[in-house]
């Protein structure tokens, strides 16, 4: 049996946005842990086969794809049921897919924030709670380092990115843990060197802007995220979030609380 608390093998993830760059990074490492199946669900088909059968060599666990525009709910639905059909179960979710496209901002939200509600809510009432094979499933969101602190270059995109925090922190209120026995991780990576960095220069962003407030931050190997979503799965409370900048660590959010108590009233 999938326990969440003493690791990851035996369960079963479904990942949007599952061809992408750092995705794959996920997949593999999550397959080296001995899951028991993953679903990649993504709008893109290029290399799909070619992708699961070098995932297969990382793991005994089954690897499918379903064709996926998470801006369709029905498509959106059908790869949770493919997923529950196939294997049974589900234990983690992970919310990946977006885009970075600043000229092209209403469907740039739909994708990387309602899109994300949509997911997270499907995950979290419907699927996770029957199909989940132990105490506690788990909900990811792969934001980004822009949620904590945004660039101007992407005032859209890292407003997108605040509001999927924001829904993390929602969700991942005591209230809802009671009810749905769910724990949400964020994670943060910084500038991470994949097709979404590389085509920037299309996606209505001004590249002398961007470069000079981005100057001295660190481009990371997408592995790092690999390697930064097993420190989360493994050490992470719900609610928590990781940066993966390079280094790995946990952003701690002060108390707002505490916060009003060591400030002087005016
Ligand atoms: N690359 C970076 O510097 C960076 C930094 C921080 C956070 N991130 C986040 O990491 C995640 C993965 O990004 P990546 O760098 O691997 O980019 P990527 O472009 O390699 O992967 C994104 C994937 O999402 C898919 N996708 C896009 N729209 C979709 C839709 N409507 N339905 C289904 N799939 C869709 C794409 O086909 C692609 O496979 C994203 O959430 C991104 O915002 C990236």
């Amino acid at each position: 049996m999938y326990t969440s608390n003493s690791g990851i093998a035996g369960a079963v993830v479904l990942i949007t946005g599952g061809l992408g760059a750092i995705s794959l990074t996920y997949a593999k490492q999550l397959m080296s842990h001995g899951i028991k199946g993953l679903v990649l669900a993504d709008k893109n088909i290029k290399n799909s086969k070619n992708i699961i059968m070098e995932l297969e060599n990382h793991g005994t666990g089954d690897v499918i794809f379903v064709r996926t525009d998470i801006n369709i709910k029905d498509q959106l639905e059908n790869a949770f049921e493919v997923a529950v059909k196939k294997f049974n179960q589900l234990d983690i979710f992970i919310n990946n897919a977006a885009i970075l496209n600043e000229s092209q901002w209403i469907k740039m939200i739909q994708t990387n924030f309602t899109a994300a509600i949509t997911s997270n809510y499907l995950a979290l009432k419907k699927y996770l709670p029957k199909y989940r094979n132990s105490e506690e499933a788990t909900i990811i969101n792969t934001v980004c380092i822009s949620s904590l602190i945004p660039f101007k270059s992407c005032a859209i995109y890292s407003t997108t990115k605040s509001g999927v925090l924001g829904l993390h922190k929602a969700l991942s209120n005591p209230y809802w843990y009671k009810l749905y026995r769910c724990r949400f991780l964020a994670l943060c990576p910084g500038l991470t060197q994949t097709p979404m960095l590389q085509q920037m220069g299309s996606k209505g962003i001004d590249l002398d802007l961007f470069d000079e407030e981005c100057y001295d931050y660190p481009i990371q190997d997408p592995e790092r995220c690999g390697d930064c979503l097993i420190e989360a799965l493994k050490k992470g409370k719900n609610g928590s979030i990781w940066v993966c900048d390079d280094k790995i660590y946990e952003w701690i959010i002060p108390d707002r609380f505490e916060v009003g108590k060591s400030t002087k009233a005016k």
